[in-house]
């Protein structure tokens, strides 16, 4: 049969939804060219904020109407919604055939030859401390990769669903993570994107080291440890990984950052806020003096290091002067861009129980500020790149003007030139920046 897979939220259901696509392909199915000729469509959901719930709802409602017209479509949820509704989605969505919960991912083939055989309804959401299946399977398309090397989240911040939908922390052995690298940059990927909620704490929950065993470097901290050990793999020109939380950004980390030449010199680091007020109900475990300190050691070890983030406006009791520490914080911090959320409660979590006073007015002026700020700081950040050479890896076409080029520097910036005949993606390319936007940087492309 044929399948599509809708993918809402975070790089970590990116990555699932690639898992369980690459496993339905080893199972005798085959990717449809449009959602319109999937007989099997799948909804990989997220419950961070309401919005993005309603939006899985909302396309799970249209999709189960088209079941009217194509008798045996086969509709199924999978995802961090799954995991929080359990059986309960079978009442809002009563023609959904399967649900599978976020540690479930590997049954979903399964699954889907039971709704075949004539089942429906089936739901499969195991406790989220049960031991994950983690599927090393991959499409085998593309030059760059997602690895989840840390799965669910241990530090439960007051607002946040994740830990409930992802579970405990369970970190992967650092042979099981290698092998699947080296695996891939056999086939073509050059870049790796190592992703967890909280990635620096890789190694630290449960042991992933054999016994004994001893860093080339020196390295003393588990992630610092696997990064020296990516970095040595052949073929992986560029490595990312994400979260970031200060608390990880430690001396050992910047150095293996600085050291090994292919590890980018970029990390999104979401500070939430800068008020410390905030940021203790929030149960952020730093203060923006921390956080501060951590960027310091990161600058001064790498002096093009650039930096992102996340931040949320309109936590609970959040005054106007909360806020402009949040405004100032940003300003200190200099972020190359920044992602600004509305606080929304989420059912069970600590920060629902406390009252949603900001109004939603208000926090769509603060949204609108702090966008309005970062546009501002982000161009002038890029403005200092004018007139220097970027190395780009060359993703294709680009999205505004496909007669153009883009790709993306180590920093993460979007890089847009005009490609030469024959140019493939993947290359790294010497860009030299000729001109420079919020969002987008733009030059000549000087070779390769
Ligand atoms: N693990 C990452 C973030 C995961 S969620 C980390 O710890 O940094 C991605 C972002 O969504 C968060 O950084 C936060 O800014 C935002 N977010 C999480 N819960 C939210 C909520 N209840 N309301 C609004 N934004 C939220
Ligand atoms: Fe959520 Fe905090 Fe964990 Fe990030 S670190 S996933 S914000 S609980
Ligand atoms: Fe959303 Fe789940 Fe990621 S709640 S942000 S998809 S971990």
């Amino acid at each position: 049969m044929r399948f599509t897979i809708h993918t809402y939220g975070c790089q970590m259901n990116v990555r699932d939804s690639e898992a369980v696509a690459a496993m339905l392909a080893a199972n005798g199915h085959a990717a449809a060219a449009s959602e319109d000729d999937a007989d099997i469509v799948i909804v990989n959901s997220c419950s961070v904020r309401g919005k993005a719930e309603d939006k899985a709802l909302g396309k799970l409602g249209l999709l189960c109407a088209t079941k009217r017209d194509r008798p045996g479509r086969i509709v199924g949820l999978m995802g961090c919604m799954a995991q929080r509704l359990g059986e309960g989605i079978f009442k809002r969505i009563p023609l959904l055939d399967f649900s599978a919960g976020t540690r479930r991912c590997c049954a979903i083939p399964r699954l889907i030859a039971r709704v075949m055989a004539g089942e429906t309804n089936i739901h499969d959401v195991s406790r989220p401390d049960d031991m994950p299946d983690v599927s090393d399977a991959h499409c085998g398309e593309g030059f760059s990769a997602f690895i989840t090397i840390l799965l669910g989240c241990n530090r439960r911040c007051a607002y946040c669903i994740v830990p409930d939908v992802r579970g405990p922390e369970y970190s992967r052995p650092a042979a099981e993570v290698i092998a699947e690298i080296t695996a891939l940059a056999r086939h073509g990927v050059c870049e790796v994107t190592l992703l967890g909620q909280s990635v620096m704490r890789y190694g630290i929950a449960n042991a992933v080291w054999p016994d004994g065993a001893a860093s080339p470097g020196g390295l003393t901290e588990p992630f610092p440890r696997l990064l020296e050990v990516v970095a040595a793999i052949p073929g992986i020109t560029r490595i990312r990984f994400t979260s970031g939380h200060p608390s990880g950004c430690t001396a050992e980390l910047a150095r293996a950052m600085r050291l090994f030449p292919n590890i980018c010199h970029h990390l999104h680091l979401p500070v939430q806020s800068g008020s410390d007020r905030i940021l203790k109900l929030m149960r952020r475990g730093y203060t923006r003096a921390d956080y501060l300190a951590a960027v310091r050691r990161l600058r001064e070890a790498m002096p093009d290091f650039a930096l992102t983030t996340d931040v949320i406006v309109g936590f609970p009791g959040e005054t106007v002067a909360d806020f402009e520490d949040t405004r100032t914080l940003m300003d200190e911090a200099g972020f190359d861009n920044a992602f600004i959320f509305k606080y929304s409660p989420r059912p069970g979590t600590p920060a629902a129980a406390m009252k949603d006073d900001v109004p939603a007015a208000e926090k769509m002026r603060r949204n609108q500020l702090l966008l309005a700020d970062q546009d501002t700081r982000g161009e002038a950040l890029n403005q200092r790149l004018v007139g220097s050479t970027q190395e780009v890896l060359v993703e294709g076409p680009s999205l505004r003007n496909g007669k153009r080029w883009a790709g993306r520097s180590p920093g993460n910036k979007i890089v847009v030139f005009d490609p030469p005949d024959g140019l493939r993606p993947g290359t790294l390319a010497h860009v030299r920046i000729t001109r420079a936007a919020p969002q987008t940087l733009y030059g000549e492309m000087m070779g390769n």
